[in-house]
């Protein structure tokens, strides 16, 4: 079949790599996607938020399944617009509804469904710019440090941590007064702190049934040993050592099983990716959030380990069959180590010519922020690529990661050189 994937990152490029294996693919497009997706894929350019632009491309072009890469189309609604078009019946979308892609469009929406279906979260308020002296008396009876969450999507930046309260109220105040974050903070959480370990695990559910992909941990901070500014992600890992089969079996019982249960109970439609941010919290987990699209950088150590024919696994899930699928999983260890642009998560520049990006043993580039200038690729991003090695032990995961990392170059690399060190200690 002709497939549509939309997105332009690293997490497209390891999706599209692995479409492009499957035997039910034809021909995949990808809009816009980057210069990897462009070696093994059409590129095509359409604003992923324009509905219309994309039916139009998928009615010329015989398209019968789009597959949705990031969340801003699956929160504005592109699932329900496709379903409901007489004149797309023949086309699968996969992705959740509008309604079930709140549990990431809006926390204060994801907060109340967690408590309603009583699934382990830190105990949080939401309040507005009406009821901000309620939110400062609220504020009162927490602990620092102070966790304040913007209720809509605000690009990965929309949490804040104070350590004392003045720092938390004047936050407060930034953003519900002066809308820090746009219509994003008309809304704001304020939420208990979970002290832990960070841990991401990913679902697969045709609202009633799901499959679990491995577990992956990310690296978000721009800074070694986890300081600086938060990024979309650095580096992860995937199996993650702390991640004990026990824990995961919890993560299953209590919040896996009750947010699929929820989704079904409340009739809310959803065929798509759960990615639930866990803390471990000695050793029991919490929801910090959740998001209904696959993680990036995650999506590159997490797809490499998936032996199954990806487009299968999305076509049962469509077709309410996901529990049909058996979950092969490749005995390895995965790792990646994002190549940036200095200066990210800030202002970086962008065109520089991208030298030696070849493949070694045991390793996968999946780009993410390049493109193709004059037949050369060119820094286009803050995250430009994804260095995934494979090994039989982290260790040597890791290594095969650092050889690309070390052998890719231009004028302005930025990486890591800490991804997965602290597990290996462990
Ligand atoms: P989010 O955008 O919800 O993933 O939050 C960004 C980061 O803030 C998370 O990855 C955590 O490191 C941190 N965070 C969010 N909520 C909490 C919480 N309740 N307790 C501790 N850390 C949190
Ligand atoms: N790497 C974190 C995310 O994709 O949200």
């Amino acid at each position: 079949m002709n497939i549509l994937l939309l997105g332009s990152g690293g997490r497209e490029h390891a999706f599209a790599w692995k479409i492009s294996k499957s035997k039910l693919c034809k021909k995949l497009f990808v809009a816009p996607g980057n210069a990897g997706t462009q070696n093994i894929a059409e590129n095509i350019y359409l604003n992923i938020n324009d509905f219309n632009e994309i039916k139009d491309f998928v009615i010329k072009n015989n398209i019968e399944l789009v597959v949705v890469g990031p969340e801003e189309p699956l929160v504005r609604g592109i699932v329900d617009f496709f379903n409901n078009d007489s004149e797309l019946t023949n086309v699968k979308i996969f992705g959740p509804s509008k309604k079930g892609a709140q549990l990431e469009g809006s926390k204060n929406f994801s907060k109340d469904f967690m408590f309603r279906n009583k699934i382990p979260c830190g105990k949080s308020k939401t309040f507005n710019k009406e009821t901000i002296d309620e939110a400062f008396k609220f504020l009162e009876t927490m602990k620092a440090p102070y966790v304040l969450k913007a209720d809509g999507l605000a690009a990965g930046k929309g949490v804040i941590i104070s350590e004392n309260i003045e720092e938390a109220k004047k936050n407060l105040n930034n953003m519900l007064l002066n809308e820090q974050f746009g219509e994003a903070s008309k809304n704001v959480l304020i939420e208990e702190f979970l002290e832990g370990i960070e841990v991401s695990v990913f679902v697969i559910s045709d609202g009633k049934d799901y499959i679990v992909l491995p577990e992956a941990k990310d690296y978000k901070r721009i800074g070694e040993n986890d300081t600086g500014l938060n990024t979309g992600g650095m580096g992860a890992v995937s199996p993650v050592n702390f991640a004990t089969k026990q824990f995961l079996q919890l993560v299953e019982e209590s919040i896996i099983k009750p947010t699929v249960d929820g989704l079904n109970n409340e009739n809310i439609d959803f065929k798509g990716f759960i990615f639930a941010g866990l803390m471990n919290v000695q050793g029991k987990p919490y929801v910090i959030e959740y998001n209904v699209r696959m993680g990036d950088p995650e999506t590159q150590v997490v797809i490499p380990r998936i032996k199954n024919d990806f487009v299968d696994i999305i076509l049962k899930c469509i077709n309410n069959r996901i529990k049909e699928i058996e979950l092969e999983i490749e005995n390895k260890f995965a790792t990646t180590v994002i190549l940036a642009s200095n200066g990210y998560p800030e202002k970086y520049s962008k065109g520089d010519i991208i030298s030696n990006l070849e493949e070694k043993n045991e390793s996968i580039i999946f780009h993410a922020g390049t493109k193709l200038n004059d037949n050369k690729v060119v820094t286009n991003g803050g995250r430009v690529i994804a260095c995934t090695g494979l090994g039989n032990d982290l260790n040597s995961a890791l290594n095969n990661s650092y050889n690309l990392a070390k052998s890719i170059s231009w004028n302005n690399k930025y990486y890591r050189k800490d991804i997965g060190k602290d597990l290996l200690k462990k």
